[in-house]
């Protein structure tokens, strides 16, 4: 019913030579069945998303943004890249709250949320990022700081604007650390959030697609995967190589 997603994010890393590489390796390993089975993206960094778009024309593989200015522009944000911006050369996705935003620059809930709406007002389809970090987990707290993450946007923006985007849940204790959060703690958060979403539209809820994000390898994506309410993922390192990336496409082909 939902069909699977992955998209890779590749953080602030690459060349116009290793992004060259790495789209290659892509374009050899992402066959049509695996492409009709799953939606696959990855998200390079700003200054090189016109030169990889124009690499992946030919292949299944959609383009996506790490951020977007949450004002619809243009106009004087010196440093601010908008959605229409993004649209123009070529993403279809993007990026909105993901934690290394809102830890390492202060992006508070209010602004992720109208980053989402600029996104859907030009046509770009957010990835909603949410996750709790290990001290919040610690204390008892993920429920809380997940629905307050996920409310903020549904109050905001509403239910119908959740129902057109993405959502990664990506525990902050797991991204980057090797960590993964089992299947079973995964699928515990991705039930609560389809249940917050549930409480506004039910039906919405059963159709958007929920991935997780937080050290998704090869080895672990299938069991990850495997969960009900798990559409795929978000993968940060193993996205930039190819051939792990494509395992993970494939597990979550398998679907
Ligand atoms: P890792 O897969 O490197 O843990 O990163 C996850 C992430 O933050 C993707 O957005």
């Amino acid at each position: 019913m939902r069909k699977p997603f992955v998209a890779g994010n590749w953080k602030m890393h690459g060349s116009r030579d290793a992004n060259a590489r790495l789209v290659q390796g892509l374009r050899t390993a992402m066959t049509a069945p695996l492409a009709s089975h799953c939606d696959v993206a990855v998200c390079p960094p700003f200054v090189y998303l016109a030169d990889v778009a124009v690499q992946l024309q030919g292949t299944p593989v959609a383009l996506g943004a790490q951020d977007t200015c949450a004002e619809p522009g243009p106009g004087a944000r010196t440093g601010e890249v908008s959605a229409s911006m993004l649209l123009d050369v070529g993403c279809r996705y993007v990026l909105v709250g993901h934690s290394e935003r809102r830890q390492f620059h202060g992006e508070d809930d209010g602004l992720v949320a109208r980053k989402l709406s600029a996104a859907l007002a030009v046509g770009l389809t957010p990835i909603l990022c949410v996750g709790e970090s290990l001290q919040e987990r610690d204390a008892g707290l993920t429920h809380h700081v997940i629905a307050r993450q996920v409310d903020a946007v549904l109050d905001a923006a509403g239910v119908a604007a959740v129902g057109r985007s993405v959502l990664a849940y990506e525990p902050v204790w797991a991204i980057g650390t090797g960590r993964t959060a089992s299947p079973e703690q995964a699928q515990e958060v991705h039930g609560f959030i389809r249940g917050r979403i549930a409480a506004r539209d039910g039906n919405i809820a059963g159709s958007v697609r929920l991935l997780y994000g937080g050290s998704v390898k090869a080895s672990n994506a299938r069991e990850l995967f495997a969960m009900p309410d798990v559409d795929g993922g978000l993968v940060g390192g193993a996205s930039l190589n190819a051939e792990e990336f494509v395992a993970i496409v494939a597990a979550a082909a398998r679907k």
